[in-house]
């Protein structure tokens, strides 16, 4: 940071005010990815199959959108101006903040929760105000709604849900985020809906009823395509209308939409997909309980367990068998871990592995 203040051209306070950028570990193929939620067994293979048969030509020629983005609306139930595509979630909340947030403006977040939230508005300059998860890792229902209760210029500009929540793996119920979105007179909400495949939960039909309200989707989670970048942001038409003026032109590659489509063309395998991790989550959470954890119910593709002092030995132990788990550092106190649920032998090999390093 203390360099950045040396470069002959001023340097944005917003970007001066960031911590330094902590590149996530690499060199993870080899070993067993339970550290960031993605699939553990590949995307599907019609998937493999589409994209090698794009052509040298369709190589060349820049990306189009219109005949994906009908398909796959069709897919998601919605109308093609209902929708806009994004290079993963983490563009859409670049986006969000590029379209709506002023310098100086507040984006409140629920923690602990993903970080891409708070850093993407406090890189367009926004104060982020947090309000926090309880002991139980119950959501602060009550305190969201007097935060968006507040006289307009005091309220926050964009609120941000992750739903489910990572790392909690709770759920906000669809009666809350009701009660929510009627006290949002002045403030965006997204509700992030990454993990939606695991939880079975929506509330992507309301983007017809509130205005202010955007519904996030993934293609990195299920369908195992986080390495080509590709969610779906839906909304009202006016509002993605406005947010496509501050879009870049080319945001989703072709590969991108041809794995998108060849994906939801595939429904069996995103089914199949699914009812393994779930249950591969419900062999994890017991595991975790006999092995002395304390574990939150989930409703995603992982487990936040507290393994109070033991965690940091483990989550190092675990690592050098091969094995990453994601340890924790954002709660009032050390222990916690979150850990992906893949599939039953991937859930069979984590367990045995923290056995043998806890005996
Ligand atoms: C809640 C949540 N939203 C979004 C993302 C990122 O999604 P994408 O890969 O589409 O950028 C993650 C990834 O871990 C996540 O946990």
């Amino acid at each position: 940071m203390k360099r950045a203040t040396r470069l002959p051209i001023p340097v944005r306070k917003a970007v001066l005010g960031l911590a330094p950028y902590n590149a996530p570990e690499e060199g993870r193929a080899a070993k067993l990815r339970l550290d960031f939620n993605e699939n553990t067994v590949g995307c599907s293979p019609a998937v493999l199959r589409a994209l090698s048969r794009i052509t040298a030509e369709e190589m060349a020629i820049y990306p189009e959108y219109q005949a994906t983005t009908k398909r796959l609306a069709r897919f998601f139930g919605v109308r093609p101006t209902e929708m806009h595509l994004t290079n993963g979630i983490d563009d859409a909340l670049h986006l969000i903040a590029d379209t709506f947030l002023n310098d100086g403006d507040s984006a409140l977040v629920i923690e602990p929760t993903f970080d891409m939230y708070r850093f993407f508005a406090e890189l367009a300059g926004a104060r982020t105000a947090a309000l926090h998860y309880d002991e139980e890792m119950r959501f602060p229902v009550d305190a969201v709604i007097r935060a968006l209760r507040q006289p307009a210029r005091r309220c926050p500009r964009v609120l941000y849900i992750a739903n489910p929540n990572n790392p909690t793996g709770t759920l906000v119920q669809p009666d809350e985020l009701k009660r929510i979105l009627r006290a949002a007179s002045h403030t965006l909400v997204l509700v992030d809906e990454a993990y939606f495949d695991f939880s079975g939960l929506t509330i992507l039909p309301w983007i017809r009823r509130y205005p202010n309200l955007l519904v996030a989707r993934t293609f990195s989670k299920s369908a195992g395509l986080a390495a080509l970048r590709i969610g779906v942001l839906f909304g009202n038409p006016d509002m993605l209308a406005i947010m496509r003026r501050a879009c870049t032109p080319y945001p989703v590659n072709t590969a991108a939409l041809v794995a998108a489509e060849a994906a939801v063309r595939d429904p069996g395998f995103l089914r199949n997909y699914t009812r393994e991790v779930l249950l591969s989550r419900a062999i994890l959470e017991k595991g975790l309980v006999r092995l002395g954890a304390r574990v939150y119910p989930s409703s995603a593709n992982f487990v936040l367990a507290d393994f109070g002092p033991a965690a940091k030995r483990l989550v190092r132990a675990l690592d050098r068998k091969g094995i990453l788990v994601r340890g924790r550092r954002d709660f009032p106190r050390e222990g916690f871990m979150r850990i992906s649920a893949g599939t039953r032998a991937d859930t069979r090999k984590l367990l045995s592995a923290m056995e043998a390093i806890l005996r």
